[in-house]
């Protein structure tokens, strides 16, 4: 305990926090350089006030609608439909379908979404699961050798077997139907028009290409397009995609039946089959059987807000929620960004909430999983309890969740590296829409087929079937499976109204980061720009990761004396925010990566 008032006295805050004693330690290290607002314009990107509000480190501003992701041309093209009257649907079908081309590394027609959906006229909220699948033919022992040991996760990922049913495409067409007002075909013309005349490539894409190894040349389908003449592709090079418009247009004509079926489907499947030194096994008939299920959205109430997210198959919104919920008795606000204390509370409850993550969060169409006790106010409150103390929990071990079901499952060592991208928009109605898309790893299975890269989501799953202790794994493979996902698209509600729509990319550091920036906006009161890029600081399994080169480097020393293994590494995050102010719509984009927001 002396210690901590110590630390207190020594950083000279013992009373609470405001909004700027908060960014002292939560300051990233520098805005983004303004010079990167002139690489853009030599990219043919128009959008200088983002730029210039980015730069600043300051949110962009808009009184109707917003949109924010990972890259300015893809935000643009959203931008455009939103100017027109567009509703958030129909941004994002643009988004999404300029990001497969720009970003197309992290998500496209090859992967798959979760997407939450506040609509305005009914205030009622819903999420689209578009995960992809695991093949019919696929059996739970798909990533071992055969005496039964895991496969190494590159040997994995690399070729055909890693390779589920897409869902991004069925999505963009159920999201459609449902919620779009503009012509379906209209959505796509942006992102064909950029893939004819070729798109100027991204200093990030250029860097991605150069750091891959041997995996991205393999095949040569692949090596050719990011390899043009042997050579990456390097920043400011224009790069053309006409496969990639001539699968849009069969998208504009025919609708996803003509991804799911067809020549484009006969190509994917004979691309996977074919995957020299490691095919995988989706048919056509995994194609035709793929849909996007709704579902319910999780939430979970903190203080005054609903926080709201993506239930199983993913395990973002119920971790994000646990983590939340189980700090809802500390006064965060009262303690301060500055204070240990509050990261030490934050770090053991995300690792608690991760214990309970390991062990029951899969598929709840494949195994029972219970939701409902996971994020039952008293059950959290209990778990709060051990957070009681004044020093890292030595040990953290799953829970008992209320359940009606008497199933134990075994710890579940799955693995999850970077890719992926957020979309957030909120459109001139008021609807608000939170997208977390991705193909899984960077240049997922690194097939290139018709235009996109095909996605290796399979390894989601846990490679084991059984823990050590030979208890079966939720989150094992089965045929016609979700992957356990982290992605965590979220809307925060106040009074039944969106007041911020969020993720980020990240494996399963996504967790971690949604919830400081919740925390960043709602307790510590940073805008939404600032909560998005002030420095990260979290927990999964047991070390906290500190962002290295950050104010938050203060925390390790502290943190170290109350027990914690510390991790000082650099987090990639890629948080892509909204918040809805009596004063306007305000965009955040993570300057960890190349995103924007524009608002109107
Ligand atoms: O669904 C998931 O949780 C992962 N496949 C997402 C991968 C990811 O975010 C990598 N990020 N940088």
């Amino acid at each position: 305990m002396f210690r901590h008032a110590f630390m207190l006295l020594a950083i000279g805050m013992a009373g609470p926090a405001t909004a700027q004693q908060a960014a002292d330690v939560l300051a990233p290290e520098a805005a983004t350089a303004p010079a990167e607002a002139e690489v853009w314009a030599g990219l043919g990107v128009q959008a200088t006030e983002a730029l210039r509000a980015k730069g600043a480190g300051q949110p962009v501003r808009g009184k109707d609608w917003m949109v924010s992701a990972a890259n300015p041309l893809a935000v643009e093209a959203g931008a455009r439909i939103l100017e027109q009257g567009g509703s958030a649907i129909d941004a994002m079908v643009a988004v999404q379908s300029v990001l497969g081309l720009v970003e197309p590394q992290s998500s496209g027609l090859g992967g798959g979404a979760f997407l939450i959906w506040f609509d305005a006229a009914t205030g009622g909220m819903t999420t689209l699961d578009a995960r992809e699948t695991a093949p019919m033919a696929a059996r739970p022992v798909l990533f071992q050798d055969e005496a039964g040991k895991p496969l190494k996760f590159m040997d994995a990922v690399v070729g055909g077997r890693s390779v589920g049913t897409p869902g991004t495409p069925a999505l963009l067409e159920a999201a459609h139907r449902r919620w779009g007002k503009a012509n379906w075909a209209s959505l796509f013309e942006d992102a064909i028009r950029l893939a004819e005349d070729g798109f100027a490539v991204s200093p990030r894409l250029a860097e991605l290409v150069a750091a891959e190894g041997e995996a991205l040349q393999r095949y040569p389908d692949t090596a050719n397009y990011f390899f043009p003449d042997g050579k990456p592709v390097a920043a400011g090079n224009r790069l053309a995609n006409p496969a990639y418009a001539e699968t849009l247009r069969i998208l504009q004509r025919e609708g996803a039946a003509g991804f799911y079926s067809g020549p484009v489907a006969q190509d994917i499947v004979a691309t996977v089959r074919k995957a020299t030194g490691n095919p995988g096994m989706l048919a056509m008939s995994d194609l035709a059987a793929y849909r996007v299920i709704e579902r319910p959205p999780v939430c979970v109430a903190y203080r005054a807000h609903d926080i709201c997210g993506m239930g199983p198959p993913s395990s973002g919104g119920l971790t994000v929620g646990q983590i939340l919920g189980m700090l809802e008795g500390f006064d965060l606000a009262q303690l301060g960004a500055e204070n240990p204390e509050s990261w030490r509370l934050i770090a053991d409850a995300s690792r608690l909430a991760f214990a309970d993550r390991e062990r029951f969060m899969a598929d709840a169409d494949f195994v029972p999983v219970p939701v409902k006790g996971l994020i039952d106010k008293a059950y959290l409150a209990e778990r709060a309890k051990l957070l009681a103390g004044d020093d890292s929990l030595p040990e953290v071990s799953a829970g008992s969740p209320g359940w009606t079901h008497a199933g134990l499952w075994g710890r579940d060592n799955s693995l999850e590296l970077p890719s992926t991208t957020h979309i957030s928009i909120v459109d001139a109605e008021g609807n608000a829409l939170s997208m977390t898309t991705t193909i899984e790893n960077g240049f997922g299975a690194r097939l290139f087929v018709r235009g996109f890269l095909l996605n290796n989501e399979l390894t989601d799953f846990s490679f084991a079937t059984r823990d050590e202790s030979g208890a079966a794994v939720a989150n094992a493979l089965a045929p016609g499976k979700r992957p356990r996902s982290s992605m965590a698209p979220t809307i925060v509600l106040r009074d039944g109204k969106p007041v911020l729509v969020i993720g980020s990319p990240g494996g399963s550091r996504i967790i971690g980061y949604v919830a400081r920036a919740i925390i960043a906006h709602l307790d510590w009161g940073l805008d939404v720009q600032r909560a998005v890029a002030a420095p990260h600081v979290l927990s999964r399994f047991g070390p906290v990761d500190i962002e290295t080169g950050t104010g938050a480097g203060a925390l390790a020393a502290p943190l170290a004396e109350m027990g914690f293994e510390i991790n000082e590494t650099e987090l990639n995050s890629g948080l892509q925010a909204i918040a809805v102010t009596p004063q306007g719509l305000e965009g955040g984009a993570d300057p960890r990566r190349e995103g924007i927001a524009i608002g109107g």
